[in-house]
């Protein structure tokens, strides 16, 4: 391990780390336009940032790490683009199986599944079952995934709820909506890191980041590295969180 490594972990407090990470996957594009190859080149050298993401997080004890891999309004790509990136998750997925059970984590997935190519889907369900009683971490995968989809879908789900009778409009709290969300039973990510050197959201965990820490990293995806997590968990563990409150409330708690 490198000197400059070790500093960057020993600068974590591993009782302050957040119990959830988010990160939106970006700049792969652009990453492979650098080195005058296709695009897709840029998408198969991103998978070694996930295996390198997902890794550094269960190692130092992060419950649950969600990666945005592919948005609904990505659909609208090039069909060549689209289908190369679902044959290349449907790829990844079946040869990261393996290292999931040896790391003990356990594989979600979030967004339309539906609309994924069936082999594509049935891999990803295969491969979730398979390390469904993994417990050290948690990774999801945000795959056809888009806030608003996910937030519309919940309305639905409630609206039925309550034309079956079996719930009144005035019970609606935040734990009724969560619990509509995709992410129900997990924790809101406290950190949201998003690379490429792009400052916005793009209709990722709208409800879900209402008080979670933004951190922007100027690398492309396929160039973010365990010393980039790190200085993300650093540069996390710097700020103050004050959920509405003033400074000396939340020193004296
Ligand atoms: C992120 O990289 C991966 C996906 C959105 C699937 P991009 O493909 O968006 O790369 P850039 O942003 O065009 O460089
Ligand atoms: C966001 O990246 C979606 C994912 C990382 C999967 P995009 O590259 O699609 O976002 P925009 O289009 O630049 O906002
Ligand atoms: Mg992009």
């Amino acid at each position: 391990m490198s000197d400059k490594r070790m500093d960057l972990k020993s600068r974590i407090d591993p009782a302050r780390l957040p119990g959830h990470v988010a990160i939106i996957m970006d700049g792969n594009g652009r990453w492979a336009k650098q080195r005058g190859k296709p695009r897709t080149f840029g998408h198969h050298n991103g998978v070694t940032s996930v295996r390198e993401a997902a890794e550094t997080a269960a190692e130092l004890g992060i419950k649950y790490l969600t990666l945005y891999a592919f948005s609904t309004e990505n659909w609208n790509r090039p069909k060549l683009e689209t289908d190369a990136l679902m044959s290349l998750l449907l790829k990844t997925i079946h040869k990261e199986t393996k290292t999931l059970n040896k790391n003990n984590i356990r594989l979600n997935a979030i967004g339309n599944l539906q609309s994924l190519p069936p082999l594509t889907r049935k891999m990803l369900e295969k491969a979730m079952n398979n390390t469904a009683g993994n417990d050290r971490m948690t990774l999801t995968l945000a795959l056809s995934y888009s806030a608003r989809w996910e937030l519309l879908d919940a309305v639905k789900k409630i609206g039925k709820r309550i034309g079956e009778g079996e719930l009144d409009a005035d019970d609606i709290d935040q734990s009724v909506f969560e619990a509509s969300l995709q992410t129900h039973g997990m924790p809101d990510p406290e950190l949201l890191i998003r690379t490429s050197g792009e400052y916005r959201i793009s209709n990722f965990l709208l409800w879900q980041i209402a008080y979670s820490e933004l951190y922007f990293s100027p690398k492309f995806w396929p160039d973010f590295r365990k010393d980039d997590l790190y200085e993300a968990l650093i540069d996390y563990q710097n700020r103050e969180r004050r959920f509405g409150k003033i400074s000396e409330q939340i020193k004296a708690d």
